[in-house]
């Protein structure tokens, strides 16, 4: 699997949990924290993976979290930089987090995402993702609204 041009692949976030924390509140209503993400890292089965652009001196451009438990895998977070979106970026993580699944033994992956968000829904399903459940009022915004989260899965051909 190659990086997109101009990009290189960090496996784990560890390096980077502040940059990881910044881009998460920057994306985010709810965002997590570098402690929050530390201690997300401490569950069994999950890790990460974080992508730099070569291109402005090895700068952070998004990451990912995954927690991989039995034959379950499940996407924690994805962000992508808005300064490097539709270059690929979030389809490489993703695929980076389907082979870590398959790696380690998981017979499909499954992830949450927010009803209305476009460009995630349709990377998901650009990667074979299909929705089969509906979480109603999962998402509760700061100005008290809510929104429904879509559950989105994939299953490996082991
Ligand atoms: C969703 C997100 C991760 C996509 O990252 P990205 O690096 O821009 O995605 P890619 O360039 O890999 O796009 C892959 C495919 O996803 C779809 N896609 C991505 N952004 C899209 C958009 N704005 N509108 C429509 N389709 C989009 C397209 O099918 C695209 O393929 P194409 O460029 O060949 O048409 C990024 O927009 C992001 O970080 N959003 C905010 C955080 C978020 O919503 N995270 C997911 C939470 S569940």
């Amino acid at each position: 699997m190659t990086e997109p041009a101009g990009y290189r692949l960090v496996s784990g976030i560890a390096a980077h949990l502040d940059d990881a924390a910044a881009l998460h509140g920057a994306i985010f209503d709810k965002p997590w924290s570098r402690e929050a993400l530390e201690d997300l890292l401490l569950m069994s089965g999950t890790d990460g993976a974080a992508i730099m652009s070569e291109a402005d001196g090895s700068a952070f451009a998004g990451f990912i979290l995954f927690q991989c438990v039995g034959d379950f895998a499940e996407v924690l977070t994805l962000a992508v930089s808005p300064d490097h979106r539709r270059r690929g970026v979030g389809r490489y993580l993703m695929r980076q987090a389907f082979r870590r699944a398959r790696d380690a033994g998981a017979e499909r992956l499954m992830l949450e995402v927010q009803d209305g968000n476009l460009s995630a829904i349709r990377l998901y399903e650009s990667l074979g993702m299909t929705a089969f459940d509906r979480r109603r009022s999962y998402y509760k915004a700061a100005d008290g609204s809510h929104a429904d989260a879509i559950v989105m899965q994939l299953s490996f051909d082991i």
